[in-house]
């Protein structure tokens, strides 16, 4: 029995359904041909040291070693033949004195060939135990790739000391900005009994690095502080505690008063203090390893210091010293802003916001706070300039918050790979060396200038490393909404921005293509065709998504008041919350020059201002963010930016298409499960980018009037509009903003049987133009529907009463109407149509969702669309 287990044992491995939950630590019995280049890794494991870390560390050694080698691997006192010997750098060289492992931070690691006596042993050496645990996560990730480590000696120390994620969990179990399931760690307004997943999260977070994680909204519930709450948030510490991930708490500033029976939350009275002082000793006596608070303050309705005239540091210092002796840490987000600014005032302008308040308190903080910045000025869209404040601060510790969450970069149906912007930020010169060779273009350089350029460069990254101002602390933190969905983020690609954001919090000078690869390998294996297709396409697709939703740094083009999802043009003017970007029938843009603006250029060091003050100098991609132009206006491309409006869009949708196409070369070589979860994904994608091209372009071609110079915008002759059948039952109904919907208009049934729309093929009443299309031929016919998420409306399409395609509008798009978030398409492929046959499209309404109909496409087959 044991033989036949053991004879069956790889083909069970190869046929295990994927579901996406290992992640990147899928720890798959390699391929013989790569399992091969191993045969000399020991199966002997010497641990020294016994902590709750050091002992989740062997485990993963032992799983991971067993699952990628097949070996089983053996624990042992002292090394035997050859050995695996693991512990944390100072405890090894006391136990083996010969040893050298040379200088490691107190989370770094060496991964190290060394003779331990007469044996030759693989030596992971930790300078404390979480460096012990990420060493081994190294290791098996090496292996994992098929990267040889024959030679290995090698040292990692990471690039900086925060490396956090904030969850924005709610109490209830919902999930701010959650696209994948409610959270792991509240249910029904206390942590779930069981917390197999948040363990399971902390291991899965501790493989890239990451050390701490704030587990609640930032938009605080005060409930989590209270003394009844604190110890069920001790039981998510416990299961941290194994992966080295501490634990902190979003507060609420009014919590003194909330839930304290204080009459005041003033943070510089003493009995708020007091409070707070006795609130963190409390939680330490619970928690140990506590990391700290995260605060929202005076921003989007929360309260804050200004309730009493103080200031951020009044606040962010009274809960600094309630931590600081238990060397805890205050997050104070910069986000603060004013959601009521007058848009009529040409000066009033929301990107200035952080940096008008936090840069005058600069020194004001006490050494355990640290600034929290979003990496742009406005809200993680999909361009912005980096914010000014990373510059603005020199004796202030700093993290940038990035966003994994992709809240306005498709929420997680779209495929967009952070990456490749995060780099560009991380990479951006706050003292403009990188930048002047783009201004000073003409200019020759005198000699030596190169490298006093060099020498002052403020890159992003070293200044979060506080290595330019020599700050005690510094880092990363990125907001994530993993949830209860079985693979973490919904979409699989979006755990390529999970494992890339530890990969740079750990080494911001990693490439985002050679993240993309790991990630790829580690996710689906060594194929090349599989990795270079997944890595290419991960790669293309931010700059793809920014083509067709967010043109020359108007930001993203969606519905800002509402879902943050589809396209809404207008949403961002006229209105408090200062996304605007200006556009009327002569240009767009918002002017942010110092000379004739809202003066933002200025907040930035003389080089970047310099560059960003004139239209000239700015870069096409962040033009619109920082100047005002007619739509007639050239840009560096050689464009104009009406055209670019145009071209941009059809490039951008186009690319989501060559995506499919892509992506299905790699049938048979991955997969079934995550195969089709990510087609799709992708074809829904490519439907949707369709769906924004059109809103985008035909709002400009309206509002600017200057036609598309390739004549695609407002012309599709294969559209047969849905309210130009022959309509039974069906009602026409504008959608607003109408360019949400092609022609603006589209049909919906209020009658619980059903309705129906007819149209004959080719026929001249439906006044479409589909001459040109051959007869009697095989054709693609796509409907673009609705699906709203009030009910599950039903579709069924005929050809000459004969059904052709059936399925139900069951998607969860995030809209119960009509319009840019629900507009979906289904693909009928394969249909026979002669001149004049009858095409009947029915739909049967469920509760709110009313079967809503746009249009259709009918192209011949072979029509490579
Ligand atoms: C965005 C987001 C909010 C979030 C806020 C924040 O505005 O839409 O849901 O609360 O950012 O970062 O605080």
């Amino acid at each position: 029995m044991l033989l036949l287990l053991c004879l069956l044992s790889p083909l069970v491995a190869n046929v295990r359904a994927e579901t996406g939950h290992e992640a990147w630590r899928r720890y798959f019995r390699l391929a013989p041909k790569i399992g091969q280049k191993y045969a000399n890794v020991p199966i002997d494991i010497v641990s020294v040291g016994d902590t709750v870390i050091l002992a989740a560390s062997r485990k993963e050694l032992i799983v991971g070693l067993a699952g990628l080698l097949g070996s089983a691997p053996r624990k042992s006192a002292n090394p035997i033949d050859r050995s695996i010997v693991l512990g944390k750098a100072a405890d090894l060289q006391s136990k083996f004195p010969k040893l050298s492992v040379g200088a490691i931070s107190d989370e770094g690691y060496r991964l190290k060939w060394q003779r331990i006596g007469e044996k030759a042993c693989l030596v992971i050496a930790g300078g404390g135990d979480r460096g012990v645990l990420y060493g081994v996560f190294a290791l098996l990730s090496k292996i994992a790739r098929g990267e040889d480590i024959s030679a290995l000696n090698e040292v990692q120390n990471p690039a900086a000391e925060i490396r956090w994620v904030d969850q924005w969990d709610n109490l209830d179990g919902s999930i701010e900005r959650g696209y994948a399931g409610s959270s792991i760690y509240f249910y029904g307004g206390r942590v779930r009994d069981d917390l197999t997943r948040a363990s399971e999260y902390a291991r899965l977070l501790a493989s890239i690095g990451i050390n701490g994680c704030n587990i609640n909204n930032v938009n605080a519930n005060p409930r989590v502080l209270q003394s009844d709450f604190l110890p069920q948030i001790a039981r998510i510490a416990d299961e941290f505690r194994h992966w080295g991930v501490h634990l902190s708490l979003s507060v609420d500033l009014s919590s003194p008063t909330t839930i304290g029976g204080l009459d005041t939350f003033d943070p510089v009275d003493p009995r708020v203090a007091a409070w707070w002082n006795s609130k963190a000793d409390e939680i330490y006596t619970l928690i140990p390893d506590f990391g700290g608070f995260t605060v929202k303050a005076d921003s989007e309705g929360r309260v804050g210091p200004s309730s009493y005239g103080r200031t951020p540091a009044d606040a962010a210092n009274v809960l600094a010293r309630a931590l600081a002796p238990h060397g805890g840490v205050v997050f104070y987000r910069a986000f603060v802003y004013d959601h009521h600014l007058d848009w009529r005032d040409p000066k009033s302008d929301r990107a200035r916001a952080a940096y008008d308040i936090f840069h005058p308190l600069d020194g004001k903080f006490d050494d355990n706070v640290i600034i929290q910045i979003k990496h742009g000025p406005i809200d993680f869209q999909a361009r912005e300039p980096v914010s000014p404040l990373f510059s603005g601060m020199e004796k202030t510790s700093e993290a940038i918050e990035l966003q994994i969450t992709q809240e306005y970069t498709g929420q997680q149906r779209h495929l967009v790979y952070l990456a490749p912007m995060w780099k560009e930020v991380l990479d951006f010169d706050m003292n403009g060396a990188e930048q002047k060779p783009r201004i000073a273009a003409k200019a020759p350089r005198a000699p030596g200038e190169e490298e006093k350029q060099e020498d002052s460069s403020w890159f992003v990254r070293t200044l979060l490393a506080g290595r330019i101002f020599h700050r005690p602390t510094g880092g990363y933190v990125a907001v994530v909404n993993a949830g209860m969905d079985e693979n973490w983020l919904a979409h699989p690609f979006a755990m390529a921005n999970l494992y890339a954001y530890g990969r740079l919090a750990w080494d911001s000078n990693l490439g985002a293509r050679q993240i993309a690869e790991e990630w790829t390998r580690l996710t689906f294996g060594n194929d090349s065709v599989v990795v270079r297709t997944a890595t290419e396409i991960a790669m293309n697709s931010w700059r793809t998504y920014e083509k067709y939703t967010g043109f020359l740094g108007t930001q993203t083009l969606t519905d800002i008041t509402g879902s943050h999802y589809g396209p809404n043009i207008e949403s961002s003017e006229e209105n408090g919350w200062g996304q605007w970007h200006r556009a009327d029938h002569e240009g767009i843009g918002m002017d942010r020059s110092v000379k004739t603006g809202t003066g933002f250029a200025g907040q930035y060091q003389p080089a970047v201002a310099n560059m960003y003050e004139s239209a000239a100098t700015t870069p096409d991609e962040l033009l619109l963010f920082f100047h005002h132009v007619p739509y007639t206006h050239v840009l560096h491309s050689g464009k104009t930016v009406s055209q670019y409006v145009y071209d941009s869009h059809y490039e951008g949708a186009n690319e989501v298409k060559g995506f499919v196409r892509e992506w299905k070369g790699l049938k048979e070589r991955i997969d079934h499960e995550r195969y089709d979860d990510v087609l799709a994904r992708l074809e829904y994608q490519a439907g949707h980018a369709i769906v924004w091209r059109d809103a985008v372009c035909s709002y400009f071609l309206r509002l600017s009037g200057i036609a598309d110079a390739k004549g695609r915008a407002g012309n599709f002759p294969n559209r047969i509009e849905a309210e130009g059948m022959t309509l039974t039952d069906y009602d026409v109904v504008e959608v607003a903003p109408r360019e949400n919907a092609s022609d603006g208009k589209a049909i919906r049934c209020l009658v619980p049987a059903g309705c129906s729309a007819t149209f004959r093929f080719g026929a001249r009443e439906t006044g479409q133009a589909q001459a040109g299309l051959p007869h009697s031929k095989r054709y693609e016919i796509d409907v673009q529907y609705f699906d709203q998420n009030n009910g599950v409306s039903r579709f069924r399409v005929f050809v000459n009463g004969r059904k052709v395609d059936e399925w139900a509008a069951d998607d969860h798009l995030p809209a119960k109407k009509i319009g840019g978030d629900t507009s979906t398409r289904r693909r009928i492929h394969g249909v026979a149509l002669r001149p004049d046959d009858e095409i009947r499209v029915e739909g049967i309404p469920d509760e709110g969702e009313v079967a809503g109909l746009d249009y259709l496409e009918i192209l011949a087959e072979t029509t490579d669309r």
